[in-house]
């Protein structure tokens, strides 16, 4: 069956450049695709990957983990330090504030699939400390056949990014996390499909009201999407 998500996929498997808003360069994760695309070969394939220079300053590809099945999927950054030395997805400050919002929002984690838009951490020095660095636009495009292909095998219905580097990749350099957060989207990825804050924001607010503001505010969106899970829920019982 064809679907939407199987479609972005094929697109960007097949097609590798030249689409409407995506421009995957030459040298790109499609170079280190598997064979079969299940996720067991994917995770595997993707610990090889130098389709950007990214993997050369960190631990470790940090893949998607999750329910294989999942009809929720999230979509972050990057993995963080915490993560780069795990070897799993948001288990670090952004992880734990993460965790917390959706067990909140009556959200149980192991219900969904949580992944990133690059899956190499990239920092800078500061100290003893490595220092997060937003990925550039070419590095996310090099990256994203690894997210696609996640979309296609995982085929979520219910599609959440989490901050403007996954917005912006899914949904156009135009997306305003700001203006369009905490509501269902029209788009073809998924029948549902939100954008909110990323919660390393939260972490980076000036002060701790505007922090718990914040923070309010994000277990709020992630109510929004509860209640439709629910309601899935009940409808398929
Ligand atoms: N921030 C992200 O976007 N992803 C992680 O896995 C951790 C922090
Ligand atoms: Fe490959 Fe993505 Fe890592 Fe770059 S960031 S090396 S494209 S897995």
């Amino acid at each position: 069956m064809i679907t939407p998500t199987h479609s972005l996929a094929c697109e960007l498997l097949s097609l590798k450049k030249d689409m409407s808003n995506h421009e995957i360069p030459e040298l790109s994760a499609l170079n280190f695709f598997p064979e079969s695309l299940d996720y067991a070969s994917l995770k595997n394939a993707a610990e090889g990957c130098k389709g950007c220079e990214l993997y050369n300053n960190a631990t470790q590809t940090v893949f998607g983990a999750g329910g294989l099945t999942a009809e929720l999927m999230f979509i972050g950054e990057q993995p963080g330090d915490e993560e780069d030395l795990a070897g799993l997805p948001f288990v670090g400050p952004a992880g734990r504030l993460f965790d917390k919002a959706l067990e909140e929002a009556g959200i149980d984690r192991s219900v969904a699939y949580v992944t990133n838009t690059v899956k190499h951490f990239k920092w800078k020095p500061q100290g003893k400390r490595r220092l997060h660095e937003r990925p550039n636009a070419r590095e996310v495009e090099a990256c994203l056949p690894w997210l696609a292909a996640e979309m296609d095998v995982i085929a979520p219905r219910i599609l959440v990014l989490l901050g403007a580097t996954a917005a912006q990749a899914l949904l156009g350099k135009q997306f305003r996390v700001t203006k369009e957060r905490g509501v269902w989207l029209d788009s073809p990825m998924a029948e549902r499909v939100l954008a909110t804050v990323h919660p390393s924001s939260i972490l980076r607010a000036p002060d701790p009201q505007e922090r718990e503001v914040q923070y309010a505010e994000f277990v709020q969106d992630l109510r929004t999407v509860a209640a439709d899970l629910n309601l899935g829920a009940q409808t398929r019982a």
